[in-house]
């Protein structure tokens, strides 16, 4: 893969990049890959539709160039290592070879379930080999894999089914994660009572846990695996079919989600992971997402494949069975690359460091961030501790919608300074722009993030809506593509990401609209209304704050059990991840005189700010600011 190896060649790439986008972009995906017709043309666009086209007309197959291509030369290397959840349970080490044989198993069990190009099947599995293998045998076939990350409640699962038509879904019997088993076959149970197009469950072993199997439509894995051949045709698919659906939540309603094409994507992140990572053969790159996140698809699955990468998969999370987890991890395989978010960055730092001293930490090389900002705190930790002052630490900002990584420091040509995510990549044009629309051109200003010109990994539309599509990022202005995020740009031109500005809150890094929590409080027959807002905590990066109404009058008593119970709401509707830090109860929200409540006086609330409200003076019920003032958690 092509790979920028200085300052000098990243400014060049980079103008050229900009100048004659189509030829940069065909200068990569001409000598990186195999395809089985080339395109006709590079790109066509528009932003008023919107409508996206990249190497228009020409076909291939992603799993070919993941795996086939690098058979002859490679078969032998090791394409995936698991670590399992238990540091006590073996390990796999998966070659090109097997995972070729693998996938092949997995695609002709999926055609042999009815499965055929272009349908949308739900992954719902943990952190196993079968949840890479499973959507690249998807790929393999031409079907749309729509993972769903399995700390999903049913309900949230089932939203996603129904919203893509799914008709099969892959899981497993159970799930360990630290010392928890989830039982998540009968979550997957719950969820299709309330699905209808579901024709097969594929069950794989996992935790041989008693599972109930409801036949004809559920299957245990194994048998059909085991009975099936371990070599299936690629389906040759067209530039711009898509290649997978990822659900990321909206600011209102159903999530969203996002479908990415084929050969775009493929292009995208092949070249990103080798630039960002500046993966050398034989390294061993890790990445501690869940695939059931963008980061994961990008960059433990696609990304790496695609250039004959070792990548890891670890099933199990930083804290067990001690805190000390993620870096036995690198020491036992001498992990070159690593890539996590500040979350849980800022959770081992709270931890003491032995556990991080015991480690040989030498073999890493680059350090990666993802999913908000890193704080500078965390930055100069990680920095230190981790990378003994020596590695590079690559702040990346990206999003789901971005399908790839759009702003960061280059390490072989870009120094790194905190809290930076620097400049883009070659081929994205990102621009800031005041709440008008025009071009600032100053720095130090924030601004609205856009990407002015389109990149080949930008999600086509969103599933069954494309007027949300345009509305949600081309409408607020015209021609180009809006982020969501706020930055500012430093005299050199260095981007920092200052955060959302609209209503999704990132908490631990996982984006969460206020307006769905919000629908499913407001579910609980004692609320009246509610308002979430984020404020800053030390290790989530943001935590959620409820100011709630209630119906009728309630004790003190009662106010712990209704807590306990709209929790339980949250965590049963939409998972865990979204439940509540801090409720407070009022006895009614601040409101505009048209009726809106004003969320940016309860953020300041919620931030331990109340003495800078700003101006008030459109507001209805002042009396009932100074009672949430009065009573804030
Ligand atoms: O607000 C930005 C934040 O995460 C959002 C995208 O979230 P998601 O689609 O879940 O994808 C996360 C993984 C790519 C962005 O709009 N974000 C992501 N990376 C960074 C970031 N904020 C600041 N710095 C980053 N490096």
């Amino acid at each position: 893969m092509y790979h920028i190896k200085n300052l000098e060649q990243y400014l060049t790439d980079y103008k050229y990049s900009v100048e004659e986008p189509e030829l940069f972009w065909e200068g990569i995906a001409k000598n990186n890959f195999t395809w089985q017709k080339k395109w006709d043309k590079v790109l066509s666009f528009d932003f008023s539709k919107p409508e996206f086209k990249w190497f228009e007309g020409a076909k291939l197959n992603i799993t070919e160039n993941c795996i086939d291509r690098h058979l002859k030369e490679n078969g032998n290397k090791t394409a995936i290592i698991f670590e399992p959840n238990d540091p006590k349970e073996k390990e796999e080490h998966i070659s090109y070879n097997e995972l070729h044989a693998r996938v092949c198993k997995f695609a002709n069990v999926l055609k042999s379930q009815g499965i055929k190009k272009g349908d949308r099947v739900c992954i719902y599995l943990p952190m196993i080999p079968d949840l890479a293998i499973s959507t690249l045998a998807c790929a393999r076939i031409g079907a749309i894999h729509s993972v769903v990350f399995a700390g999903f409640s049913s309900n949230s699962l089932a939203t996603r089914i129904n919203d893509s038509e799914c008709k099969m879904v892959i899981t497993s019997d159970g799930s360990f994660r630290g010392n928890k088993c989830i039982d998540l076959k009968s979550i997957v149970d719950e969820a299709l009572n309330s699905c209808n197009t579901i024709e097969t469950v594929l069950v794989a072993k996992r935790t041989n846990s008693s599972v109930s199997m409801n036949t004809p439509r559920d299957k245990w894995l194994q048998p059909l695996l085991d009975a099936a051949k371990d070599e299936c045709p690629i389906e040759i698919m067209d530039s711009e079919d898509p290649l997978f659906i990822l659900y990321t939540s909206g600011s209102t309603g159903k999530p969203k989600g996002m479908v990415h094409s084929t050969a775009g994507y493929m292009v995208n992140t092949a070249y990103t992971f080798k630039n960002i990572f500046q993966y050398e053969e034989n390294d061993v790159y890790w990445c501690t997402a869940d695939i059931g996140w963008i980061t994961g698809h990008s960059y433990i699955v696609y990304g790496p494949l695609l250039n004959g990468a070792t990548t890891l998969m670890f099933e199990g999370v930083p804290s067990y069975p001690d805190w000390g987890r993620f870096w036995e991890v690198v020491q036992k395989y001498k992990v070159n690359q690593f890539y996590t978010a500040p979350t849980a960055i800022r959770a081992i730092a709270k931890e003491n460091i032995s556990h991080v001293k015991k480690y040989d930490l030498s073999s890493l090389k680059i350090l990666g961030t993802v999913g908000e900002p890193i704080n500078e705190e965390a930055w100069q930790w990680y920095y230190s501790n981790i990378g003994q002052k020596k590695c590079p630490v690559v702040d990346t900002w990206w999003q789901t919608e971005t399908g790839s990584i759009m702003i960061a420091p280059v390490p072989s040509a870009i120094e790194p300074i905190p809290t930076f995510a620097t400049l883009p990549l070659p081929g994205i044009q990102p621009i800031l722009v005041d709440a008008d629309g025009a071009l600032i051109k100053d720095h130090l200003v924030e601004g609205n993030l856009c990407i002015q010109f389109p990149w080949p990994s930008i999600a086509r539309t969103i599933w069954g809506d494309h007027q949300r599509y345009k509305d949600t990022y081309f409408s607020k202005f015209k021609d180009r593509y809006f982020t969501g995020d706020g930055a500012i740009r430093n005299e050199k031109g260095y981007y920092r990401i200052t955060g959302r500005v609209d209503d999704i809150i990132l908490v631990s890094g996982h984006n969460l609209g206020t307006a769905p929590i919000e629908d499913c409080i407001n579910e609980h027959p004692l609320i009246a209304e509610s308002a979430i807002v984020g404020y800053p905590d030390d290790v989530k990066g943001n935590a959620l704050y409820g100011f709630l109404t209630i119906k009728s009058s309630i004790n003190g008593n009662e106010h712990e059990e209704l807590y306990r119970q709209i929790n339980k709401l949250i965590s049963d509707k939409i998972g865990p991840i979204a439940k509540l830090d801090k409720i407070q109860f009022c006895s009614g929200l601040p409101k505009t005189r048209s009726g809106k409540i004003m969320r940016r006086i309860l953020r300041k609330i919620a931030c331990k700010d109340a003495d800078n409200l700003g101006d008030t003076t459109t507001l209805l019920n002042p009396e009932v600011v100074d009672e949430i003032i009065n009573h804030a958690v």
